[in-house]
């Protein structure tokens, strides 16, 4: 039986971001959804360790048959994508790329801010992937851990996280940048925080949710049309506390048009798609 599924990873609810833009777009496809609470947060994990994650989750969405993954997590891509697409025969799909492309499309002076966990800046991917694709753009970039644990807490209120990314913002000092890559997918869940404070401070900075690319590239894999398909269902496989993962997910999106069930998923049980 066709089962039309996509499958989206991340370490945990920084995911719901690219999978709410997929809700908005895609009509016709059901979604699963694996979160690796129990492991995360990747940032502060070593890349060996981010790479294995990414090829044991790989391995658990092709036994669950989908059409295309997408490694809904900046970090799993930085360390992961590459020699997951190089094992597995199905498509699997990144952020870092999409992001970056959006970028070079959005900037007019060619300066660009980056916040994202401190393995990914550490991994020197976006600046990789954006010199390649245009030489002359300069990048610079901020880790900020506690932006990402606050908001898988689900602590979203205004005034917590705008303390929280204001602080981190002042470490860019006068950098004059156009542009800022969201390149963690926790982030654009308070992007709105952001773009206070960037109001606040005067500043005109266009934002990018590598998401929008993502989910786009996506449809255009695989050939994703505009029918829509009827009671359609997202199964989550959370490898931590369920009830604290709902707990933050319920403040993100609203799952009330899909059957939606969550499936506890034990580390023992992804060994053995170690490769
Ligand atoms: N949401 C993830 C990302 O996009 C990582 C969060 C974490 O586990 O540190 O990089």
């Amino acid at each position: 039986m066709k089962k039309d599924l996509i499958g989206f990873y991340d370490s945990g609810v920084g995911g719901l971001s690219v999978l709410k833009v997929a809700l908005n777009k895609i009509k016709n496809k059901n979604f699963a959804f694996f979160g690796d609470t129990m492991r995360m947060p990747y940032g502060a994990r070593k890349d060996e360790e981010i790479r294995e994650y990414t090829i044991e989750v790989m391995g658990f969405f092709e036994d669950l048959g989908v059409d295309l993954s997408i490694i809904a997590c900046n970090t799993a891509t930085s360390h992961g994508l590459k020699d997951a697409n190089s094992i597995y025969n199905y498509p699997i799909i990144g952020v870092v790329e999409p992001g970056s492309m959006n970028a070079i499309e959005r900037t007019k002076n060619k300066k660009v801010a980056l916040v994202a966990t401190k393995s990914c800046v550490q991994s020197g991917i976006y600046d990789k992937v954006l010199k390649n694709m245009d030489p002359s753009l300069e990048l610079n970039s901020v880790y900020c851990p506690e932006l990402t644990l606050a908001i898988e807490r689900g602590e979203l209120e205004d005034d917590h996280i705008d303390a929280i990314v204001e602080k981190y913002l002042d470490e860019f000092g006068d950098y004059d940048f156009d542009t800022m890559i969201l390149a963690c997918t926790h982030y654009p869940i308070v992007e709105d925080s952001f773009k206070r404070i960037f109001k606040r401070q005067g500043k005109k900075v266009l934002m990018v949710d590598p998401a929008y690319k993502t989910v786009s590239d996506a449809i255009n894999i695989l050939n994703i049309g505009n029918e829509e398909i009827p009671n359609r269902t997202i199964d989550f496989y959370i490898t931590g506390d369920i009830d604290k993962f709902r707990f933050t997910m319920d403040k993100i999106v609203d799952l009330s048009d899909f059957n939606v069930s969550f499936h506890h998923v034990k580390i023992e049980d992804l060994e053995k798609y170690k490769k």
